[in-house]
C-alpha cells in the first residue's frame, strides 16, 4: 500500500478585523485590564460579567439600529433562536439588573472589562473585536452620580499618564439638543432619527448629511444653524455663554448642576461643553458625554451617558442609570502616539537561575522549583553551555533582577547594580527577597 500522504499546508488568516495577542501585546493588553480594574475597584464598582452571546432579541429591544446592523447574529443547526455575540455590555447588565433589582444592595456600583464583536468595516480604531471598560452606577438620580462616573473615567486618564490638555471630556445633554432640534422644527416623531444622523455626521460627506436632513425636515438654513451651534464648545463655569447662543435666558438647570458637581470633583479642567455629541445609541436619556483625544484627530477614547428608562424597559423596576465604555483600540492608540506605553510593562523575573558545571545543572529543577513555591518568578536557562557570562546576557536579555549561578557553590547577581557574593543555600531565598 502506498503511504497515506499528508493533506497540503494551509494558510489560514485570522479573520478581518481582529488581532493576535502575542507575549508583548498581552504584557501590554493585562496591563490596561489592571489599570481598568484597578481604578474601579478605588472609586468603588464591583466586576460583574455576562455571557459572550446573548439572544438576538435583547439587543433589538433598544440598542438602536445603530448596533443592531453591526451584530455577528447566528442560529445553531436545527436551533429555533437567534443569538447575537455581544456587541456591548448595557443590554446585559440592564438584563442583568433588572433580574435581580430588589434583591441588589443600592446604588449599584458595577464595571466590567468584557471582550465585544461588531461587524465593522475594520479601520483606525475600529475593529471587529475589541475590549471595552464597562462602568456603570445605578439607583442614583443625581448630577453627583454622573460626576462619579466621569470622576472614574478621568481618574484611569490620569493614571496612564494623560493630562488634560491631552484629552478632553465632551459633555452634552439629550434634552437640550432636542430643545435646539425642535426650535429648528424637527417634528418630535423625526427626532430619534435626528438624533442618529447627527451621530453619524462625521462618517458622511456635507452633502451626504444635508440630504438626509432634508428627509428630517431640516433645510440648509437650519442645518447650517445646528452645525454653528455644535461648532462651539464651553469651558466649566461658562455655561451662560452656552445659554446665549441657544438664545435661552438661562443655562439648562441639569447642565448648571452638574457642571457644580464637576467642579466639586476637581474635574473643570478635563471638561467642556460641546452640544455635538449626541451618542449614536437609542438608550440614552439625558447627560451623554464622549472622551475624545484633544486635537480631535481620533474616535472617541470613551463614550456615555444617562440611561434612565432601560431597567424598566427590561421588566425591572424604574431605576436611574448612568456609565461609560471605554475601549482598549483608540486608547492605546492615543497612548502610544504620546509616547506614554511603556516597554516594561510584562512579568519581570525576580531570579535567573543558571548552572556553571555538568553537575550543578543536575541541581537547576531543585533550585528552581523552591524558588517558585516560595512564590518567586524564577527562570532557567535551557541552554547546554556552561559559559557564565553568556548565560549572564541571556538573565539580563530577560529582564531578571538576580542571576543565581549554582557551582561549586551558590552566587547570587543583583542585576542592577552588578554586586554578586556567594549564598549558602539556605540563604539564597532571603538573599532575593
Ligand atoms: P459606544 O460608544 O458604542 O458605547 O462604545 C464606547 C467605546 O468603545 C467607544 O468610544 C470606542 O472607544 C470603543 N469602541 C466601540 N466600538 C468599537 C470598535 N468597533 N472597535 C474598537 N473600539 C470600539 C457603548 O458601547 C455603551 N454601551 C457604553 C455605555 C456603558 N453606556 C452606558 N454604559
Amino acid at each position: 500500500m502506498p503511504p497515506a500522504s499528508s493533506p497540503p499546508a494551509v494558510k489560514i488568516q485570522a479573520p478581518k478585523g481582529t488581532r493576535d495577542f502575542y507575549p508583548a501585546d498581552m504584557a501590554w493588553h493585562m496591563h490596561l485590564l489592571d489599570a481598568w480594574r484597578a481604578v474601579s475597584v478605588r472609586n468603588g464598582f464591583e466586576q460583574v460579567d455576562g455571557p459572550i452571546f446573548e439572544t438576538l432579541e435583547l439587543y433589538k429591544v433598544k440598542s438602536g439600529e445603530g448596533i443592531v446592523s453591526e451584530l455577528f447574529s447566528f442560529r445553531r443547526t436545527g436551533g429555533e433562536t437567534d443569538f447575537a455575540i455581544r456587541p456591548e455590555f448595557t443590554p446585559t447588565l440592564a438584563r442583568m439588573v433588572a433580574d435581580k433589582a430588589n434583591a441588589l444592595p443600592k446604588p449599584i456600583k458595577w464595571f466590567a472589562t468584557p471582550n465585544f464583536c461588531r461587524a465593522e468595516r475594520p479601520q483606525r480604531g475600529r475593529l471587529r473585536e475589541f475590549w471595552q471598560w464597562n462602568v456603570d452606577l445605578l439607583g442614583l438620580d443625581t448630577p453627583a452620580a454622573d460626576a462619579e462616573v466621569i470622576f472614574t473615567c478621568v481618574d484611569l486618564l490620569a493614571e496612564l499618564g494623560l493630562d488634560s490638555t491631552q484629552v478632553r471630556v465632551k459633555i452634552s445633554h439629550r434634552a437640550v439638543v432636542k430643545q435646539v432640534l425642535e426650535k429648528l422644527g424637527v417634528p418630535e416623531d423625526k427626532l430619534p432619527g435626528a438624533f442618529t444622523l447627527l451621530d453619524k455626521r462625521d462618517k458622511m460627506t456635507p452633502d451626504e448629511f444635508t440630504k438626509e436632513a432634508g428627509k428630517l425636515g431640516l433645510d440648509e438654513a437650519r442645518v447650517q444653524r445646528f452645525e454653528e451651534v455644535c461648532r462651539r464648545k464651553y469651558a466649566s463655569g461658562d455655561l451662560m455663554h452656552l445659554a446665549r447662543s441657544l438664545a435661552m435666558d438661562e443655562p439648562p438647570e441639569d447642565l448648571v448642576k452638574l457642571d457644580e458637581q464637576l467642579r466639586a470633583f476637581g474635574l473643570a479642567d478635563w471638561c467642556e461643553y460641546d452640544l455635538g455629541i449626541v451618542r449614536g445609541l437609542a438608550y440614552y436619556t439625558g447627560v451623554v458625554f464622549e472622551v475624545h483625544e484633544a486635537t480631535g484627530v481620533e474616535r472617541a477614547i470613551a463614550g456615555g451617558g444617562r440611561y434612565d428608562q432601560l431597567i424598566e424597559l427590561f421588566g425591572g423596576p424604574a431605576m436611574p442609570a448612568v456609565g461609560f465604555g471605554m475601549g482598549d483600540v483608540v486608547l492605546s492608540n492615543v497612548l502610544a502616539d504620546k509616547g506614554l506605553i511603556p516597554d516594561d510593562v510584562g512579568p519581570r523575573p525576580d531570579a535567573f537561575v543558571l548552572a556553571a558545571s555538568d553537575e550543578a545543572a543536575a541541581q537547576l529543577p531543585a533550585v528552581v522549583s523552591e524558588l517558585r513555591r516560595a512564590g518567586l518568578h524564577a527562570r532557567m536557562s535551557y541552554k547546554a553551555t556552561r559559559n557564565v557570562g553568556k548565560l549572564l546576557k541571556d538573565a539580563t536579555n530577560c529582564g531578571a533582577k538576580f542571576a543565581v549561578i549554582v557551582g561549586e557553590q551558590i552566587e547570587v547577581k543583583n542585576l542592577e547594580t552588578g554586586d554578586q557574593s556567594a549564598v549558602g543555600r539556605d540563604a539564597l531565598l532571603d538573599a532575593l527577597r
